[in-house]
């Protein structure tokens, strides 16, 4: 078994990674939960529950924990206020008191209205992260960004509520659809472009990570969110390929995915570092070969327009700078602050080159 550890202080916490952990939930929260909670209200998806729910509730109960569960449907339209309200109500008529705790057994989504849910509880109460996506496992599991969307937007409200133990089985991915375990690829990818070529370079031979690899790349994301948790500074840097990622994404009605679109928005700030003298020759052609190995696709289909079209709602939010992350080596990759409208100028010089 991995162990990464995550040091917030008195909130500090452990991420365990090894294959069929799973099975051990219980014993490893009773374990490591200290006070031990006496009622745990464990929630999924009504996908993630079919496969793993009883796993994880015959583990919790054979660890001495009262165990009562809460699902509801996949998919992002179940990140909401109604998601929210109904895991409360749930967690009030269960009556868990201020020791108790909330297990979030399933992918980002999952993890991200449980955790609020466990910040609004009685105030805040504890909670588990059980990720069973890649995606999950490696980047939304740690850091303690959760919320929900609103009709306004995505992930509007929220709150920065650190889990207190994650637990990572990485043999719950072997039933992952394709799309969704490549998802975690790019956002692993992502963390080797900026800070590890090492985890760069493994990734370049494909096939499914190993539980080295998984921690180095939650190792990744701890380090800058350890000192930035509040997301003002060096933890903007994972925003890398995401401002224009989430306007690809947002450009085709989110029929590509966010792996996807994140390995599209890499390559084209990539493209634009190198047109620019920012970044050196290499990395383009590896991150071209990585995204191959990985399954995900390399283009962007939209034209600028469409891109900044998309983008209108980041640019209400950002007044008139935005602040880009731009690779200038495999594992290097700095903060820059341009106008909007230079960087709109700057790509639409990429599509007449
Ligand atoms: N909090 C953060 O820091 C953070 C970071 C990145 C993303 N996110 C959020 O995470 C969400 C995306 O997370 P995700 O990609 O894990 O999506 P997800 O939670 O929707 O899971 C993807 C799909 O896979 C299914 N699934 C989950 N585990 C499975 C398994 N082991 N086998 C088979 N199917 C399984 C789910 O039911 C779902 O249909 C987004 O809402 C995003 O905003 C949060
Ligand atoms: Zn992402």
């Amino acid at each position: 078994m991995r162990t990464v550890s995550v040091p917030f202080g008195d909130r500090g916490y452990d991420v365990l990674i090894d294959e069929g952990l799973l099975a051990q939930a219980g014993a490893l929260c009773a374990a490591r939960l200290a006070p031990k909670p006496e009622k745990l209200l464990l929630v999924a998806d009504y996908t993630v529950f079919a496969l793993y729910g009883a796993a994880a509730v015959d583990s919790f109960r054979a660890a001495g924990f009262w165990v009562d569960a809460v699902t509801f449907p996949a998919g992002e339209h179940a990140k909401s206020i109604a998601t929210l309200e109904r895991i409360l109500e749930h967690a009030a008529a269960a009556e868990l008191g201020g020791g108790d705790c909330f297990a979030a057994l399933g992918g980002g989504i999952v993890g991200d209205v449980t955790g609020f849910a466990a910040a609004c509880h009685r105030r805040g109460i504890r909670f588990v992260q059980i990720p069973t996506t890649l995606l999950a496992a490696v980047d939304s599991s740690v850091g303690g960004k959760t919320g929900v969307n609103l009709a306004a937007g995505k992930n509007l409200a929220g709150a920065f509520w650190q889990p207190s133990l994650v637990i990572c089985d990485p043999a719950t991915h072997q039933t992952l659809f394709p799309e969704e375990y490549a998802n975690g690829l790019a956002e692993t990818l992502k963390h080797g472009l900026l800070f590890d070529a090492a985890l760069f370079a493994s990734l370049q031979r494909g096939g499914r990570l190993s539980v080295d690899t998984i921690a180095r790349s939650i190792e990744c994301k701890r380090d800058v969110v350890v000192c930035d948790e509040r997301d003002t500074g060096k933890r903007r840097l994972l925003n890398l390929g995401h401002t224009l990622g989430h306007a690809i994404e947002r450009a085709s009605d989110y029929a590509i995915a966010h792996g996807a679109a994140v390995g599209m928005g890499m390559v084209l700030i990539t493209r634009l570092a190198q047109a620019r003298g920012w970044c050196g020759a290499e990395v383009l052609p590896a991150l071209l070969g990585g995204l191959e190995a990985c399954g995900l696709p390399t283009e962007c289909p939209f034209a600028p327009g469409a891109l900044f079209a998309a983008m209108a709602q980041d640019k209400k939010r950002a007044g008139s700078d935005i602040t880009i992350v731009v690779p200038e080596r495999i594992g290097q990759c700095a903060l820059r602050k341009l106008p909007f409208e230079s960087l709109k100028s700057m790509l639409e010089d990429l599509w007449n080159i």
